[in-house]
């Protein structure tokens, strides 16, 4: 489970050097829109230097001929997996999962060992194209979506208003992908938040995501990490908890319904402590 992804522009040394003594679960060195054209091909080469387990790549959008060069740069250095930006549907996930196939075989890597995370709402099109996903490829991460792009696609100035909220057009495209997300059985990754020295908001807008569903973020800062990490570990009293629901069914095993602290529990919410235990798990790991 990955609660924390940091984009690293790839042709900056200093932010990838800094980036490896942050506490993100995983990197995402990013060759898209970080990157001028002009620096792309110096990028490519510290992405295959520094790419390999935990570490993720962000290559240009399937239909660019970067694409191809960016894969070709990286695939040797055998990434933890590819971030897929500005996908028509689920169909650009697929082919993507091809043209990893033959490169895992060129530079013997154990087969469909890379894994894809698709930006699932950067283009108008994709927002209303999701079902694919569901039944797509077993290389498929999660999903996860952008509100930067779309807002540029629509010809919108903004795309939050004045509270920080998402305006009507992302909150549906963040609710596709979150829908589409566990429809795939796949975890759901909200995006970036942009404005990287606002920490208290940052850890209400994570907390807000956890509690949607989101299972982590993305992050353009090092200063991001610790809160991010934090808002997906599930606290000491939810765990506790999500133990006591557990051993209640536990110790009543026919029952389908029961009650704690005056509230109905029935399956619905033992399947919601099993998630919490197992989360609180991973974090345990990841911490440790
Ligand atoms: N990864 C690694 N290191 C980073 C970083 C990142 N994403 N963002 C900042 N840093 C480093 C800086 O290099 C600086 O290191 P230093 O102390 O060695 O100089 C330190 O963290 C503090 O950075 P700060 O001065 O606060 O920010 P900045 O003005 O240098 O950078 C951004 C601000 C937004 C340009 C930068 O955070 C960034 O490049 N983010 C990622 C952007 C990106 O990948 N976008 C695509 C996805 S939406
Ligand atoms: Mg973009």
């Amino acid at each position: 489970m990955i609660r924390s992804f940091l984009f690293v522009p790839a042709d900056s040394e200093r932010k990838l050097e800094k980036a490896k003594s942050t506490n993100a679960d995983a990197l995402i060195l990013d060759l898209e829109d970080s990157v001028t054209p002009d620096s792309r091909p110096a990028a490519r080469e510290l992405a295959r230097e520094h790419a390999g387990p935990g570490v993720w790549v962000r290559i240009n959008p399937l239909d660019t001929e970067d694409a191809d060069a960016d894969l070709e740069a990286v695939m040797r250095a055998g990434p933890a997996g590819i971030v897929l930006p500005k996908p028509w549907n689920a169909g650009d996930a697929m082919e993507l999962g091809f043209r990893l196939s033959e490169l895992e075989q060129e530079h013997d890597l154990e087969p469909a060992s890379t894994r894809i995370l698709p930006i699932c709402t950067e283009r108008p099109e994709a927002v209303f194209s999701m079902g694919g996903y569901v039944e797509a490829t077993d290389r498929l991460f999660g999903l996860t979506w952008g509100a930067e792009d779309l807002a540029a696609a629509l010809g919108a100035t903004r795309n939050r208003d004045d509270d920080g909220n998402w305006l009507p057009p992302y909150e549906l495209a963040r609710t596709h992908c979150l829908i589409y997300s566990a429809a795939a059985g796949v975890p759901a990754i909200d995006t970036v938040y942009t404005d990287f020295r606002d920490t208290q908001g940052l850890a209400r807008y994570a907390s807000n995501a956890r509690r949607d569903g989101f299972s982590g973020m993305l992050a353009i800062h090092p200063a991001q990490i610790d809160t991010i990490n934090d808002a997906f570990t599930p606290s000491a009293a939810e765990v506790e908890r999500a133990q006591r629901i557990l051993a209640l069914f536990a110790e009543n095993p026919d029952a389908g319904v029961v009650a704690l602290d005056g509230q109905m529990i029935d399956r619905p919410h033992l399947t919601q402590a099993e998630r919490i235990v197992r989360l609180a798990e991973v974090a345990r790991r990841s911490n440790s």
